[in-house]
């Protein structure tokens, strides 16, 4: 193909030095074969250079060097002129010979680093979705094991509440059984009823801390200001908890998602912010609910708060878990913070219980449920 290419060029310029006859005359033999030259020299490689230079020679020298239309007798000159014309010709070929090497590498070497970028690509694409599916599943895990956990602390609640609470009660009413039979059992009974009783206050605390009875029963509002009386008292936080006056019901994931949220971030106020404040404020529109958690403490140190923020470990679960439980349900979590304080922002889509009867783990006790009594020291 470039030897063609080469051997057309010159005939090319031959027909163009014939065209311009009239013009040239006799002078001027090898102005149009220059144009072949330098056109095979940087297109076609050495091998049809020479051809095309040969070619351009053989045309000239018959055609346009007198005596025109002879393979002889032609002059001292003429015979200079193409040996002239050789050299020239010898340069500029190893010119356009040492040019098109050097595009060719510049090519090759072009498209190596191509294909290189494509590969680093296509491996970084691949790592990415490894990345994204084990994020993936982190997630699924993590709020698996969360799900498994709060179904562990129903049962566990329920245990307490069922077994452990029917033996004491049990154990109470022998021992006033047994304080009816003396005057002396009688002051024993009353002092193992009174360790009875804080055994039965202690045992239904931790067992509506766990799991709150409330929760189910009557919904979120009713569990959140029970917890927060308890907190309240317990830590000597000022809690100020504002909710809807009427706070229809929700379904049971968004309620416990609430619920567990305004437990972790209560603790960690107390736990982390130095504040001596804190406000709760749960805002329902037609399709969203919207719970802000605002303390006035030292807020979260900056680097940790990236780390949280970027979905990384900030040195606890409370807060990562935080957000896959909402993200669970369709929503997000923001959190600001600065040294003035820490508030936290969790927006979900509103969603509707999916059945009337709430599930019902605890018989109501005698006495209600909304105790007031102090919360153990687990619970602050
Ligand atoms: N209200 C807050 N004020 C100041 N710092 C906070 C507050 N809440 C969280 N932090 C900081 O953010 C970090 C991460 O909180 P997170 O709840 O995730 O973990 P934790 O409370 O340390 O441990 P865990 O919740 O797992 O028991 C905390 O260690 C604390 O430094
Ligand atoms: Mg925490």
């Amino acid at each position: 193909m470039r030897y063609a290419l080469a051997g057309a060029s010159a005939v090319a310029a031959l027909l163009l030095r014939e065209v311009l006859g009239p013009a040239f005359r006799t002078h001027y033999p090898y102005h149009t074969v220059w144009l072949a030259v330098v056109f095979s020299a940087w297109y076609c490689g050495i091998g049809p250079s020479i051809f095309s230079i040969t070619v351009s020679i053989a045309g000239i020298w018959y055609l346009f060097l007198p005596p025109y239309h002879s393979l002889l007798g032609k002059s001292h000159t003429e015979v200079l002129g193409v040996l002239s014309f050789l050299a020239f010709s010898a340069i500029i070929v190893a010119l356009g010979e040492s040019n098109r090497r050097l595009a060719l590498k510049r090519k090759k070497a072009e498209e190596e680093l191509r294909r290189a970028q494509t590969e680093l690509e296509e491996r970084v694409r691949q790592r990415t979705a490894a990345l994204e599916t084990m994020k993936e599943a982190a997630r699924n895990l993590s709020v698996r094991i969360m799900n498994l956990q709060d179904d562990e602390r129903r049962r566990i609640a329920r245990g307490l509440h069922d077994s452990l609470g029917q033996y004491l009660t049990a154990l109470k009413i022998n021992l006033d059984m047994f304080g009816a039979t003396g005057p002396r059992e009688a002051a024993v009974a009353e002092e193992c009823n009174s360790i009875v009783q804080k055994c039965l206050a202690e045992t239904r605390t931790i067992s509506h801390l766990l799991h709150p009875p409330l929760l189910d029963e009557a919904g979120f509002g009713s569990a959140a200001r029970w917890y927060v009386d308890g907190f309240a008292e317990r830590s000597g936080l000022e809690v100020e908890l504002d909710l809807p006056a009427k706070l229809p019901r929700l379904s049971r994931d968004l309620e416990l998602t609430l619920f567990r949220a305004v437990q972790e971030a209560l603790t960690n106020v107390h736990r982390h912010s130095e504040s001596s404040w804190v406000q709760i404020r749960l805002v329902l529109d037609a399709t969203q609910v919207r719970l802000t958690i605002c303390d006035n403490g030292k807020g979260i140190p900056a680097q940790k708060l990236s780390r949280i923020l970027e979905g990384g470990a900030g040195a606890g679960v409370g807060l990562g878990g935080m957000q896959e439980r909402v993200r669970e349900l369709g929503g997000s979590l923001q959190i600001e913070s600065s040294g003035k304080g820490t508030a936290l922002t969790i927006t979900m889509p509103r969603l509707e219980p999916t059945s009337v009867a709430a599930e019902v783990l605890f018989p109501a006790t005698e006495d209600g449920l909304a105790s007031s009594e102090p919360l153990p020291e687990s619970a602050a």
